[in-house]
């Protein structure tokens, strides 16, 4: 079995291309249909646990998820979504995917494709960033925080986390990418972070909290 989600067992690297190396996915999906141990590690259930009750609404309306693997994650995100949107590069994951999350119906879509290339048209509710910016380079995660911003809804937000240890095959390590975020224009309203994993959540700007639109406090 392979490390947590950040440390998978080092693949051999075919021809370099863009961040990772071609084919990186593609070999660990052919290897095992859940190569990070998604449905195994504590690790996993404790880190979707983190996520999912860092999320400042019981419900929303469009999600995006891309980096889905095989949807483990996603299928908690459906079941607080109206409609969720998964990506990810490999065919075999989002194959895994598709199956996994079919009991949802047309509420949840798969598709095969890449973050960079192939980002959907119009506003989400919510974005999911989930141990995925440090597969690219610095410049293309900088296009991702631009995209942000123009990608949410006006109450939107996003979540992002990210395995923070360094893993050699990695162009950028999870404190990176979330060094990069803090320094966005985007509005940071809480985080997490322990010596695994760093946990982050972004609006567009300042909203009420939780306890504040629940009325708790004026
Ligand atoms: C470590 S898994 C994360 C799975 C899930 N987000 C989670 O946290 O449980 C990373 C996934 O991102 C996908 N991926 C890597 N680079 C991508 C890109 N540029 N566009 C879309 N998916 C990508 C890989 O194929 C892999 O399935």
């Amino acid at each position: 079995m392979t490390q947590p989600s950040g440390t998978p067992t080092p693949q051999p690297a075919p021809t370099p291309s863009r961040s990772m190396p071609d084919g990186y996915f593609h070999t660990m999906y052919a290897h095992s249909d859940d190569p990070w141990g998604f449905t195994q590690r504590f690790y996993e259930r404790r880190k979707y646990a983190l996520t999912l009750a860092a999320l400042s609404a019981e419900r929303y309306h469009r999600v995006f998820e891309p980096g889905c693997s095989i949807g483990v994650l996603s299928a908690e995100l459906a079941l607080r979504s109206d409609q969720l949107e998964c990506l990810d590069l490999s065919p075999r994951a989002t194959a895994l995917a598709a199956d996994r999350l079919a009991v949802y119906g047309d509420r949840v879509s798969v598709r095969t494709g890449d973050l960079v290339a192939d980002w959907p048209d119009g506003r989400f509710d919510l974005i999911v960033l989930s141990e995925l910016l440090y597969y690219l380079d610095p410049h293309e995660v900088d296009g991702v925080v631009e995209r942000l911003s123009d990608a949410l809804t006006p109450d939107g937000e996003v979540i992002a986390v990210h395995w923070r240890r360094k893993v050699p095959d990695y162009p950028q390590s999870g404190d990176d990418v979330h060094d990069r975020l803090i320094a966005s224009p985007l509005h940071h309203v809480a985080g997490y972070s322990d010596a695994d994993l760093r946990l982050d959540v972004f609006t567009v700007g300042p909203r009420p909290s939780v306890a504040q639109r629940e009325n708790l406090v004026g």
